[in-house]
């Protein structure tokens, strides 16, 4: 089956990148593109992913549990960031929703959308579904593709925003993503969260090699090659996750920044400040995860 690909609003580039490294700062999504999409794949699928894993148990337990609230007769799911599609195995399987249920993809990586429908290709065959090229932390590029679905066939959509702990990190994201959201719609966020008896466990995902194989695509793309990346560290005050990389000069670059709210009230609280009503927050105290769904107001 083809897949029409649409492109919504600029991919940033190395115009972008440039403005960025001022600030010694290297946004993950810089990445993703080309050859990341692939090595993401490579991680994705490793045993040793054990974050990926953890965060799979949260999304099956929390598909089960949306059912009560939303799939009435009409419903879009609205897939932020498929990577290589994980999810919809689960999404459309026997806890999941019915194959007439709408798919909408969205991603910043042509890669990433061709894995997805490549891995998924028996899914994807009945699914009906549609894909989009853009950045979602660009300001109206998301709302400008939900008013589009929208304008054309009024649904219920349930958005997905799992095992996105980096996005989540940008503090314009939330408020992006609430932002294009029309009152009632529905967002399923699953995520790790922090758990300071088992930091060592939450902070060695972001030191496996293939991680920083990962982030050596955003060096590459800024020109940075020699150095070494340090040991991931904690930022207590931010509840993030983040990996420096120490060029030879002894300048460090921030190369990634990953979310890890310490409690419910927590994402409640940073919820609500996005109009988002908690509808529910399940922790999972064994892989230290959670699962939300939450309703704009
Ligand atoms: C950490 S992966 C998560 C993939 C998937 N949800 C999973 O659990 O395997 C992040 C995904 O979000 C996409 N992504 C990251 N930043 C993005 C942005 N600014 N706009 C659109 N997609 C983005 C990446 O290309 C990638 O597919």
């Amino acid at each position: 089956m083809e897949h029409e690909l649409r492109t919504i609003g600029k991919i940033p580039g190395n115009v972008e990148l440039a403005e960025y490294l001022k600030n010694k700062f290297i946004p993950i999504k810089f990445c993703y593109p080309n050859e990341g999409g692939d090595r993401w794949h490579e991680l994705r699928r490793n045993s040793e992913y054990s974050l990926g894993e953890r965060e799979l148990i949260a999304f099956r337990d929390g598909l089960k549990k949306i059912k009560e609230y939303v799939g009435g007769s009409s419903l879009r799911i609205i897939h932020l960031g498929p990577g290589d599609g994980i999810e919809l195995p689960p999404l459309y399987g026997k806890e999941g929703f019915s194959l007439d249920t709408e798919y909408v993809g969205i991603d910043i990586s042509k890669q990433m959308i061709s894995n997805t429908i490549r891995l998924n290709k028996l899914i994807l065959e009945k699914v009906p579904s549609l894909w989009y090229l853009t950045d979602i932390e660009t300001e109206g590029n998301l709302k400008d593709i939900l008013s589009n679905l929208d304008e054309k066939t009024k649904k219920e959509n349930l958005m997905l925003l799992t095992n996105q702990g980096v996005l989540i990190s940008n503090p314009k994201t939330l408020p992006i993503i609430s932002n294009s959201m029309k009152k009632g719609d529905y967002l399923f966020i699953t995520l790790e969260g922090d758990d300071p008896a088992r930091r060592d466990e939450v902070l060695a995902t972001y030191n496996l090699e293939e991680v920083r194989n990962i982030l050596k695509v955003g060096l590459e793309r800024a020109g940075i090659t020699e150095g070494k990346f340090i040991p991931t560290r904690f930022n207590e005050k931010l509840n993030q996750a983040e990996v420096y990389f120490e060029q030879k000069n002894g300048k460090k670059i921030l190369c990634l920044t990953s979310y890890k709210p310490k409690s419910k009230e927590q994402i409640k609280e940073r919820l609500e400040e996005n109009k988002l009503k908690t509808i529910f927050v399940d922790y999972f105290p064994e892989s230290h995860s959670y699962a939300i769904l939450c309703r704009r107001q």
